[in-house]
């Protein structure tokens, strides 16, 4: 598939089937994290790849919007470096969206889990400390996705865009 094809294609899935992810693809998906591009090439993002059930399991309950986790067989957990870039958000942001785009190339399905929290730094805080006990992450680490990966075991809707003339612009806002 080019490029365009998987971003047309691309889709959010919420269940997987219970069968195991090659390691080969595993890497591949590693791999489109590592080398995503960061705000002056200062690499203020990690990932922390993990298959192991009860992990998965324990992530799970990060926030109540990421139920799939409990049948994903892998997960990509993406977390940023406020001390090494003003950029980190966009630089982890950027990586989920490579992350993503791999997975569909190579058939499998994501499933998005937001876990940083621009909006209530408490929620953001309960959230992220959550998963930092488990991996063992520093605290000042910010936790900002975690990806969850399988194969896919739905199809999901046709869902609605806004009219490209209503987002896509030329030359000036609104025209
Ligand atoms: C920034 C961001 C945060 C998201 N957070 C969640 C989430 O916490 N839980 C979830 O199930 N899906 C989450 N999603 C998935 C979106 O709901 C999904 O991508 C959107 O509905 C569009 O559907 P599509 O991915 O199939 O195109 C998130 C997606 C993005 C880009």
């Amino acid at each position: 598939m080019s490029v365009l094809e998987i971003i047309r294609s691309r889709r959010e899935i919420t269940s997987f089937e219970n069968k195991k992810i090659p390691g080969e693809l595993l890497e591949n998906i590693v791999d489109a994290a590592y080398y995503s591009p960061s705000g002056n090439n200062l690499n203020s993002r990690e990932f922390i790849l993990v298959q192991n059930r009860s992990t998965l399991d324990y992530l799970e309950k990060t926030t109540p919007y990421m139920k799939w986790l409990s049948t994903a067989q892998a997960a990509v957990v993406v977390t940023g470096r406020p001390d090494i870039s003003k950029y980190w958000l966009q630089d982890a942001s950027i990586a989920c969206g490579y992350v993503w785009l791999t997975a569909t190339d190579l058939g499998l399905g994501v499933g998005f889990g937001a876990v940083y929290h621009s909006e209530d730094q408490e929620e953001s805080e309960n959230r992220e400390k959550h998963v930092r006990k488990e991996l063992g992450l520093p605290d000042d680490r910010r936790v900002v996705a975690i990806l969850g990966l399988g194969y896919p075991a739905e199809k999901p809707k046709e869902k609605k865009l806004l009219k490209r003339n209503e987002t896509i612009f030329f030359e000036k806002f609104r025209q």
